[in-house]
């Protein structure tokens, strides 16, 4: 397990690394959990911790990979970024869960399975928290990517640009979903 995998409530401050957002190709309109203005995820707008994101309204295409806010914690994002139906989310490909089967599975349009484990970026504290635990120990800190992740896509501008984004395994599944459109 990597270590911002046994993090989880004790920071949320692991970041979407750059190359995939090259990957995918798009700027978003809002990042709705962001760290702060001049962070890299292309956003016109962006709230943060203070704002509270969820309480807030979401315009346009969305960016999110969603606070960890403790166990589940991110399911209420998830839930908010399907009903508004437009933008691209990113969380841990737990496929076993019982979230991803009731949360994720009925609602995405499209996702999208990197090849990989992907490698977030901690926030400059984080990692220097994590660097002076290391060396307590005796030990060194690197930023192993402990897991892998699904992309998700809601909406022809997002759906298009995974689909073209080669980052992995791509599936559209709007023809099979039993959801009201
Ligand atoms: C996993 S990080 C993702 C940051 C950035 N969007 C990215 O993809 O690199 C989640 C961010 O959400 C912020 N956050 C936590 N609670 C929030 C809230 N209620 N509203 C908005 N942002 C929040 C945290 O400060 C953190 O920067």
């Amino acid at each position: 397990m990597a270590e911002h995998e046994s993090c989880i409530g004790g920071s949320d401050d692991w970041y979407t690394p750059r190359d995939m957002l090259d990957a995918i190709g798009l700027t978003f309109d809002l990042d709705p959990c962001s760290p702060g203005a001049g962070h890299w995820v292309p956003a016109r707008q962006i709230y943060t911790k203070a704002d509270d994101g969820l309480a807030q309204p979401w315009r346009g295409l969305v960016f999110m990979n969603p606070p960890f806010g403790g166990r589940n914690g991110h399911v209420p994002w998830l839930e908010r970024f399907f009903d508004h139906r437009n933008g691209i989310a990113v969380v841990r490909a737990y496929t076993s869960s019982e979230w991803f089967h009731e949360t994720v599975a009925p609602r995405a349009e499209a996702l999208l399975f990197p090849k990989g484990k992907t490698q977030f970026i901690p926030s400059d504290e984080v990692r220097e928290r994590l660097e002076r635990e290391a060396a307590a120990k005796g030990k060194v800190w690197r930023n192993a990517p402990g897991h892998g992740v699904v992309l998700i896509g809601m909406g022809d501008t997002a759906i298009n640009s995974l689909r073209n984004s080669g980052l992995g395994l791509f599936i559209d599944r709007r023809e099979n979903l039993t959801e009201a459109a």
